[in-house]
């Protein structure tokens, strides 16, 4: 791993990369970056490794939470992760994504980046308002402040260049459905 990683100049990770599509654009339009992915849903690593055959991504097949220990501290560039699942983000199940948080933390090289995008939705599935969203941006911003990242940008919805399958579904009901990405940083 260690190997593969120091022959890249930059290295960047996609937790929970699903199909890959994600990955794959961002990995062709930057030939001079390591691209890893991890995917524990062992038919979708293997539809990805099939399809892709870039020689600068690396898919993982497996859990993030194993994986990523095995990664040297300080050794990633950036980190993504695009829609994960509420167990990673949830602001009920805090104290249980917290930890893992702070691995990635640990993972990244000073001044790398987490980009993180995620959804809110109402539990009624009624149109989410104003207040119940900046509520839940507010309360996601202190959690990973309070980890040693710095907030470098803030934005309702996803980067417009970026497509997945979930995102491109989510984009669909954007009143019922709202976005926030978070550029975070190791500084
Ligand atoms: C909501 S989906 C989003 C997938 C993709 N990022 C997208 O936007 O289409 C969350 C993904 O994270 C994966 N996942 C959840 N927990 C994981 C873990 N511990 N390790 C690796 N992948 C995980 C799931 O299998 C699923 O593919």
């Amino acid at each position: 791993m260690l190997e593969r990683f120091s022959s890249y100049p930059r290295v960047i990770v996609e937790l929970g990369m699903g199909d890959g599509r994600l990955l794959e654009s961002l990995a062709q339009r930057d030939g001079d970056s390591l691209f890893v992915g991890i995917e524990r849903d062992k038919e979708q690593s293997r539809l990805a490794q099939s399809r892709i055959t870039l020689s600068n991504l690396m898919i993982l097949g497996g859990s993030f939470e194993d994986i990523l220990p095995t990664f040297p501290d300080g050794s990633v560039d950036g980190f993504i992760a695009v829609l994960p699942d509420p167990r990673f983000i949830d602001e009920k199940k805090e104290d249980s994504w917290k930890p893992f948080y702070k691995a990635v933390y640990s993972k990244l090289k000073l001044g790398g980046t987490l980009e993180l995008v995620t959804e809110l939705t109402d539990e009624l599935l009624q149109p989410v308002t104003d207040e119940a969203y900046v509520k839940w941006v507010t309360q996601l911003k202190t959690s990973f402040l309070s980890i040693g990242f710095h907030l470098m940008d803030q934005r309702e919805g996803a980067p417009a260049q970026y497509s997945s399958r979930c995102l491109d579904q989510f984009r669909g009901d954007p009143e019922r459905v709202r976005l926030a990405t978070l550029k975070l940083a190791k500084h």
